[in-house]
């Protein structure tokens, strides 16, 4: 007979399977958008970390986008029915299975060699849109290729318009339903950890990368092995013969940038993009105001993830106001900062039609690939229906301010903005 601390030990003891598949072994224990930025930490070299984790000077924006939904509380009620929890909502006119859209990021492929690929069919399973950058490392047909689900395609405001309406008139042929402007890059933010590792926007690798390249082997033969880093969305639509050099390329997209970007300059856009256009960057009231006289269908509240101006506004903080002010005129997109499902949730009670995420999906691309962005949406997803479940609400139409704590606001019809 055993002895009985054998037998105690047995009835407590409880060893996980042995995970052979080292992907699956990394996301086990990936069950927040904390857990996959430490995982990404780990794996990449630190230049590339930092270019994509990092922001704009102190990073106070960065760090408050993050805040303003933590310091945000709920009012829960309780014995309200919630056996059936309905996350589905529409946002331009169309239905969504959750309020969430993959904002666009620029070199993608830093973090996996697959890249915007690889979001792009993750966001397509869960049915999300996924917003292709004017700077991506596979091109607007390539991620049409594979992407059956919405697909947005994001433009700067650059001085050449050939070179802008060859792209957009590309990702019009190509299916992309939405232009996504970003607005908030009149000059590029002073990124201080990409400019003390001489990695610059547009990124260059220095010395620095190439030694924590070597200390990161994994992350090394991937990079390696994969075809080189280009911009191809650009590159296609120019007659340059250094298409394929991501460095001289680099210079002339930095030629690009214009300070003197203006209202007048949207008009432009409408007439080239016939779907419906978001404006990413508002950072103020007033704003949200002429985007909606503009006729804009919606806006994202955005200080670019706080890369470009620090001490700008979090975007959380900004939905209550924007919305009061602007009404059901336009749709809103709450982008900066969301890192969970309740974040979600929040932003929506504030009255924002739905979120943009975009540090969580590269974090959880570099730590699993493509399993890692499916298994974040996954997270979000879940995420959003215990939250909902937790607080008293049947769905996110039923969503509004008294479900939150604190100065109750002006209350939205539940039918408004979609
Ligand atoms: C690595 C990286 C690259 C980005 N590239 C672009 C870009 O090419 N165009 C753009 O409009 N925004 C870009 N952004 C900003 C995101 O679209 C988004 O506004 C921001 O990531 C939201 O904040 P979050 O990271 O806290 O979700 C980038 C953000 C990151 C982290």
């Amino acid at each position: 007979m055993a002895p009985s601390w054998l037998s105690a030990l047995r009835s407590v003891a409880r060893f996980r399977k042995l995970e052979l598949d080292p992907v699956a072994r990394r996301l086990r224990g990936a069950v927040s958008v904390e857990d996959m930025r430490q995982i990404a930490r780990r794996r990449l070299p630190r230049g590339v970390f930092d270019y994509i984790d990092g922001a704009a000077e102190d990073e106070v924006s960065a760090a408050r986008n993050v805040d303003a939904f933590r310091s945000i509380t709920f009012s829960p009620r309780v014995l309200n029915d919630v056996g059936v929890v309905d996350t589905t909502t529409s946002l331009l006119g169309r239905p969504l299975p959750l309020p969430l859209v993959l904002a666009p990021t620029g070199f993608t492929r830093m973090a996996s060699s697959q890249g915007e690929l690889a979001v792009a069919r993750s966001a397509a399973r869960a049915g999300l849109p996924y917003s292709l950058s004017t700077m991506s490392t596979r091109s607007i047909e390539e991620v049409a290729e594979v992407c059956a689900g919405p697909k947005w395609f994001q433009a700067y405001v650059w001085r050449d318009r050939g070179l802008l309406r060859s792209m957009l008139e590309r990702a019009l042929t190509n299916g992309y339903e939405t232009l996504v402007i970003t607005v908030d890059t009149a000059v590029l933010g002073h990124r201080e950890r990409d400019v003390r590792r001489g990695f610059n926007m547009p990124p260059s690798l220095g010395l620095d990368t190439i030694i924590d390249g070597i200390l990161h082997p994994a992350w090394t033969i991937d990079f390696l092995r994969a075809e080189p880093i280009t911009f191809p969305s650009i590159a296609l639509s120019t007659a340059r013969t250094d298409a394929g050099d991501p460095l001289s390329m680099a210079d002339f997209v930095t030629a690009q940038w214009d300070p003197s970007l203006s209202w007048d300059d949207i008009d432009w856009f409408r007439e080239v993009w016939k779907g419906p256009i978001v404006l990413k960057g508002i950072q103020s009231v007033a704003d949200a105001k002429r985007a909606s006289a503009e006729g804009l269908e919606a806006i994202a509240l955005s200080n670019h993830g706080g890369r470009q101006l620090d001490g700008a506004p979090a975007p959380a903080d900004l939905i209550a106001p924007v919305r009061d002010a602007v009404g059901d005129s336009i749709e809103i997109i709450c982008d900066g900062g969301v890192r969970r499902g309740s974040d979600i949730v929040k932003a929506i009670a504030l009255g924002a039609d739905a979120c943009m995420i975009g540090r969580a999906y590269i974090y959880a691309l570099a730590a699993g690939g493509e399993r890692g962005v499916d298994q974040l949406l996954q997270q979000l997803d879940a995420g959003t229906r215990r939250t909902l479940a937790l607080i008293g609400c049947p769905s996110i139409a039923a969503l509004d301010r008294t479900y939150l704590e604190g100065p109750p606001g002006p209350v939205r019809s539940s039918s408004s903005g979609s």
